[in-house]
């Protein structure tokens, strides 16, 4: 409802209590819109020859929960636009699954441009991506990172295996992470399939633990005050 409210009054209001989230901040948008417009025309790694169109990733500079997955497939290449294909259907009701509509969250990769034939991102595609993933990072700030892959997750922990830490919640340098399979992952190997959906089913008591913990003390304490008269 805030949220919501908050993207009503974009468009005019430029200058609000710079600690709430959702702030509207000009310059945010217009940083990531830069960000975009680099990544369109970079050619600082060999995907630059192959690629139809990069791909920089979509949803609102001020989205509380950032996806991030490995690279364009075919169609995100031809539509510039991220998980549109087959695996980008199977994240849309995952999405719901999580409470979250697309249109509500940011959704980007770790390599911008499409691999050949989906190859798997070579390390120097993956540095040369880097500084990208870090200033959309940086820009939109999000309260929650969803990795969908193993490439997402060793992105940001490298000695991590997926296997063990898909579904789990973690914080680093203050920003939460949930470690997803790669919706790929789960169209090819069915027994996947469960496994994805019940770690997305995770996503709304993340936040609601997430939120909770980011409230000011002292609303905090008035809503614990209010919870015992409730009980009493
Ligand atoms: N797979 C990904 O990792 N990213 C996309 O955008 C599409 C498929």
């Amino acid at each position: 409802m805030v949220r919501a409210a908050s993207r009503l009054l974009r468009l005019s209001i430029t200058c609000i209590d710079p600690l709430a989230r959702g702030h509207y901040h000009p310059n945010k948008v217009l940083e990531l819109e830069q960000v975009h417009g680099r990544i369109t025309s970079c050619t600082d790694c060999g995907l630059c020859n192959t690629r139809t169109q990069a791909v920089p990733g979509e949803g609102p500079a001020d989205a509380e929960v950032m996806f991030v997955g490995e690279g364009p497939g075919f169609h995100e290449d031809q539509q510039a636009r991220p998980f549109v294909g087959p695996a980008g259907k199977l994240l849309d009701q995952l999405l719901e699954l999580g409470g979250l509509k697309r249109s509500d969250v940011y959704i980007t990769n770790v390599v911008k441009c499409r691999p050949p034939n989906n190859r798997d991102p070579l390390p120097n595609e993956v540095e040369a991506c880097k500084k990208y993933l870090e200033e959309q990072m940086s820009l939109i700030d999000p309260k929650l990172v969803v990795t969908l892959g193993r490439y997402s997750l060793s992105w940001f922990f490298p000695r991590d295996s997926i296997s063990k830490v898909h579904g789990h919640l973690r914080k680093q340098n203050g920003t939460h992470f949930l470690h997803m399979y790669h919706p790929a992952a789960a169209l090819h190997a069915g027994n996947l399939r469960k496994t994805i959906e019940d770690d997305f089913r995770k996503i709304p008591q993340a936040l609601a633990r997430i939120r909770e913990a980011a409230q000011p003390v002292a609303v905090a304490e008035a809503e614990a005050a209010t919870e015992q008269m409730r009980l009493f």
